[in-house]
């Protein structure tokens, strides 16, 4: 059920507060629908966890959210019957250990994955529906987006509105 992504976005993202912004702009994507896949791709530090954890909380999620860097997986409940999984691959050994972590049940579009080190899945993980690669640039970051052209306009500015 993966999606055709027609659209690159890029985004310079200056900042922690700039990659926060960003993951809270993503979060009507996910109210829209019960499930989708999206892959946070760059490199150690680039800024992936900052992003989901914005997300995570723009959805209404309190509390510490915490990194899977270990736990390889944290599930969230949230009102409404949404579920997402916020995955970091990172320590998988090989793409076929994700079938032992028991969370491939739990596919789009049964639930939203957002997924640190997508490469480590490669075969294995779902294909995205939405693909984000983190760089950096300078001090800050650059964010490039592939996406379905008709999920773009939650991030393009309305048109009539000037920026302040
Ligand atoms: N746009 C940005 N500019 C500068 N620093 C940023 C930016 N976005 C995030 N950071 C900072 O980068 C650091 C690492 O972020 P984070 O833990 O989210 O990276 P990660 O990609 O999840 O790393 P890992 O691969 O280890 O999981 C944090 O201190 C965060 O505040
Ligand atoms: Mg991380």
């Amino acid at each position: 059920m993966s999606r055709t992504l027609n659209r690159t976005l890029v985004r310079a993202l200056p900042d922690s507060a700039a990659t926060e912004a960003l993951g809270a702009q993503l979060a009507p994507l996910l109210r829209r629908q019960s499930g989708g896949m999206i892959w946070l791709e760059g490199e150690l530090g680039a800024g992936k966890t900052t992003l989901a954890r914005a997300l995570l909380r723009a959805l209404g999620v309190q509390g510490a959210v915490r990194s899977p860097t270990y736990t390889l997986v944290e599930p969230y409940e949230l009102e409404g019957g949404l579920r997402i999984l916020h995955l970091d691959l990172y320590r998988l050994a090989e793409p076929e250990e994700l079938y032992g972590l028991g969370v491939l049940d739990d596919a789009p579009p049964a639930a939203w994955w957002l997924v640190e080190w997508p490469q480590r899945g490669q075969g294995v993980l779902p294909a995205p529906d939405l693909h984000l690669r983190l760089a950096s640039d300078g001090e800050g970051r650059r964010a490039e987006l592939e996406l379905p052209a008709e999920w773009s306009a939650v991030l393009e500015p309305a048109k009539g509105h000037s920026a302040l």
